[in-house]
């Protein structure tokens, strides 16, 4: 196994290994490759000249190209997003900008009109109706009306209608996630009144819920981003709630025959080591995708924000962070940088 020391920009390079597919024992601790997917913090230039804003967002692999999506520039006062832009690549460094694929305008159902605060859009495919679905936070500007909100299109690239907004079991939620299983059960993972993460499965036409919350973690934290590793063992890498401040990193584990539900959420044990761990590199969560290596190995990428909120420009100035997630020996244990 790869034995990294504990920098984010090691890591980052070592992502970028796997990726080229060469071996751990290849890449030493030697010169580093010149490839750079991303540098941590940094904020990539699209092919147009201008900066990626995808923020909050994930990424999608279909067909040989990624999609990385995200909330478009945030702004003040509030750093609030207009849209949820769309990014498309071949190798992960060279984005094209596809576009805006909703804006807030087409909102309807609040209390107020714009405008509003739209986080974490999560997006997944829906195999049995062929659309494709976006669920995201959907507030006031001031937190007021903590809800979700849902739209779906015939293609990634949009625009998504707007579906509905409203607010699960009645009660406030605010940072949130899709987790999508290999039987294309969906599941909503959101943070329940800021005191828990509340699990529930989607409908089976994914433009809802069905039923209600079915597991939930302890107590509280946000930014969950979740990946399976394993036939039943599912995980949520999360964070503690200090607003755009960053803190160390929160991992859950199920192991579980039935998916995110019918199963008890334990706190693993600090799953970030080294300098800069305290602050997860000074990035929240947004998603961890699976990408698989041309030899058809999995590597877990974690991708978070560096909110930026105390740098030049504010949150409006947010980079990102993307780092390997390494699995340990140990069968119930993933790290995200090893010391
Ligand atoms: C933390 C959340 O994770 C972010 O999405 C954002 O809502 C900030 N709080 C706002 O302070």
């Amino acid at each position: 196994m790869c034995r990294p020391p504990a920098s984010g920009i090691w890591l980052l390079t070592n992502l970028l290994l796997h990726i080229l597919g060469l071996s751990c024992t290849t890449a030493s601790f030697g010169p580093q490759p010149e490839t750079t997917v991303l540098t941590p913090g940094s904020i990539p230039i699209d092919t147009d000249g201008n900066q990626v804003h995808a923020h909050g967002g994930a990424l999608i692999e279909m067909d040989g190209i990624f999609f990385w999506y995200g909330t478009s520039q945030k702004q003040p006062p509030g750093w609030l997003s207009t849209d949820i832009n769309l990014y498309s690549s071949e190798d992960l460094a060279e984005w094209r900008n596809e576009g805006s694929i909703f804006n807030w305008q087409s909102i309807v159902g609040m209390p107020t009109g714009p405008p509003y605060r739209i986080e974490r859009p999560k997006i997944i495919w829906c195999e049995e109706f062929h659309y494709w679905v976006l669920w995201f936070h959907l507030d006031l500007p001031s937190f007021g009306y903590p809800a979700v909100g849902v739209a779906k299109a015939e293609t990634l690239q949009g625009p998504f209608d707007f579906v509905q907004v409203f607010k699960p079991d009645g009660r406030s939620s605010f940072d949130m996630t899709l987790f999508q299983d290999d039987d294309d059960t969906a599941y909503l993972v959101r943070s329940v009144e800021n005191s828990f993460l509340g699990i529930t499965k989607l409908a089976p036409n994914y433009l809802g819920l069905e039923g209600g919350i079915c597991a939930q973690t302890p107590f509280q934290a946000e930014a969950p981003a979740v990946f399976k590793h394993g036939p039943s063992s599912y995980w949520i890498l999360s964070s503690h709630l200090t607003g755009w401040a960053p803190n160390p990193p929160l991992l859950w584990h199920a192991n579980s025959s039935e998916g995110l539900c019918g199963t008890s959420w334990y706190l693993m044990p600090q799953p970030a080591t080294g300098p800069g761990s305290e602050t997860t590199w000074d990035s929240q969560s947004t998603a961890v995708f699976p990408y698989q290596t041309e030899d058809g190995r999995e590597l877990l990428m974690y991708l978070g924000d560096r909110w930026n909120a105390a740098g030049p420009g504010g949150v409006a100035q947010a980079g990102y962070v993307w780092l390997p997630l390494i699995p340990t020996a140990a069968p119930s244990q993933v790290i995200l940088a090893d010391s």
